[in-house]
């Protein structure tokens, strides 16, 4: 076939590294800070189990290199051969065909987790406030005693299941535990400890108009790097924020490696035991490693489609997973050797628990007032370089598909999804109680997008690489690819990725593993 055209006010990314800086911001994000570390901790049996964590870590490692490598390629190369926006990729490449349907799904998961990411990530733009702010220097003169007896009684109704349960008896019991005056200022001091953050938390959330506001700056905060265009916004503020935020991770994991739980965090993370393993682990393997690295919606896609000619794809493919996977492991590395430092756990797999145990970490670690500044601020800058990828996949399909300039297409997109992300930042306070099937707004877009839209698309992009595009169009795409690699990449894109990512979509749907 002849070569597609580019649009008049496409643009494209001034150097491969600007590329690649790019792709591997819009995969750094919660996934890697969070989600990543949780789950290994999780499969890790907490603290006990010496193996269960690297089992998980090395399952990670197999999916990213067999599933999120290959599919990574066969974005990038879709996006480049087309020059276009998912929805246009497919057009242009397979026209008249209902192939296009993939890329409007990827469309529309862009609109639904920009509008709930961006809530999240105006909640770290709070917290780096908060923490600039002192707000978490002395948790314990905040908290009355009164208020933790209160905690006590909750948590011993709960714990007994016997909601009537007087708060004079489950103080008494609480009293009992710790006899001693000193091991009961202990245990107060830990109760308080605990029970500031989540308080302070649970303000935030309750609070419509901080809520929406911190929602909105962000979403101005990514209208402004995307108004900017290809090389002189996404690129220039990716060479900014990227290499800021490697390097608020080395000073965070430098500090952390001279506490005492820092070793014992990576002998954690790289002692595999293979009969650990189980179906439940590697599908969350799988699904994360999906997830991290921003697959299955078009978002690697449109930007492949920004890439030149003359810009290898399997190379840069390689150099983005292998960023992604560093972050991930550095952050795990960070979060464990501060819990491990410290005796403290975690509780929930919430990503609330980023602003109720976090604070209590750095409380304990020297520098700690410092270093939680710049924990925040990396949160801040992995979401917006992920953010920004969202919008531009949007603003990609207006500027093509539909003829607009881009300043029209930015904030034609941004003003859209600004309108469906409030009820979602709303879904913590006002409408708390608007569920459907138990889940408020703002859960019912997480599970569409990463239960749903994410897997379909990725299957949909592996089928059509696989499947539908001729031997002789990925061959001039991969062309520097050696013949070996290649026909194993065909292999992995062709029968490992559907197989796999059916499997997770499966699991997901079943309710088997979450997203
Ligand atoms: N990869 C991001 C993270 O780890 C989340 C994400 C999933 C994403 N799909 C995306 C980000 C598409 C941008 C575009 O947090």
């Amino acid at each position: 076939m002849s070569e597609p055209i580019p649009p008049p006010d496409r643009g494209s990314w001034g150097s491969r590294l600007g590329f690649i800086l790019a792709a591997a911001g819009s995969a750094v994000g919660l996934g890697n800070l969070w989600k990543f570390p949780y789950l290994t901790y999780r499969f890790g049996g907490g603290e006990t189990d010496q193996h269960g964590a690297g089992t998980f870590v090395f399952l990670y490692l197999i999916c990213t290199v067999l599933v999120g490598l290959p599919l990574m390629m066969a974005e990038i190369l879709i996006g480049r051969r087309a020059r276009r926006n998912p929805v246009g990729a497919f057009k242009t490449l397979r026209p008249g065909t209902a192939w296009k349907g993939i890329g409007y799904l990827g469309l529309l998961a862009g609109f639904v987790i920009l509008s709930y990411y961006a809530v999240v990530a105006g909640w770290a733009a709070e917290y780096v406030v908060k923490s600039v702010a002192f707000e978490f220097g002395d948790f314990q003169s905040h908290v009355s005693d009164d208020a933790v007896y209160d905690r006590v009684w909750q948590e011993a109704k709960e714990a007994s299941g016997d909601a009537t349960m007087p708060r004079e008896l489950a103080v008494a019991n609480f009293r009992a535990a710790h006899p001693d005056d000193a091991s009961l200022a202990d245990a107060m001091r830990e109760k308080k400890l605990e029970a500031y953050p989540v308080a302070l938390f649970h303000d935030f959330l309750a609070s419509p108009g901080r809520m929406v506001g911190y929602f909105l700056l962000f979403m101005l905060l990514t209208v402004g790097v995307v108004l900017g265009g290809i090389a002189s916004g996404i690129e220039r503020w990716n060479r900014i924020l990227m290499p800021a935020l490697l390097l608020m991770l080395g000073v965070l994991a430098v500090r952390v490696l001279t506490l005492p739980g820092g070793a014992r965090a990576v002998g954690f993370l790289f002692q595999p035991r293979l009969s650990d393993i189980t179906l439940e682990m590697l599908l969350f393997a799988l699904g994360q490693a999906f997830f991290s690295l921003s697959l299955g919606m078009g978002a690697i896609l449109t930007y492949g489609s920004y890439l030149k000619r003359s810009d290898k794809v399997g190379s840069s493919a390689l150099a983005i997973v292998s960023l992604d996977t560093v972050v991930a492991l550095t952050a795990s590395i960070i979060i464990f050797g501060s819990i491990f430092s410290y005796g403290l756990v975690m509780k929930g797999s919430g990503v609330g628990n980023l602003f109720t145990a976090i604070p209590v970490i750095f409380q304990h670690m020297p520098g700690g007032r410092v270093l939680v500044v710049v924990f925040y601020l990396l949160i801040c800058f992995a979401a917006l370089t992920s953010t920004v990828s969202l919008l531009e996949v949007v603003a990609s399909y207006l500027i093509d598909e539909r003829g607009m300039r881009r300043p029209k297409a930015v904030a034609l997109a941004a003003g859209i999804i600004t309108i469906v992300g409030i009820p979602c930042a709303l879904s913590f306070n006002v409408l708390a109680n608007f569920t459907l099937a138990g889940k408020t707004i703002f859960d019912l877009f997480d599970y569409f997008a990463s239960n749903i839209a994410l897997p379909v698309g990725g299957i949909g992009i592996a089928i059509f690489t696989g499947w539908v595009l001729t031997h002789a169009e990925k061959r001039e795409e991969l062309a520097e690819v050696p013949t070996p690699l290649f026909r194993a990449w065909h292999v992995l894109i062709r029968f490992v990725v559907p197989v796999a990512v059916t499997g997770v979509l499966i699991a997901l749907l079943m309710g088997r593993v979450s997203g």
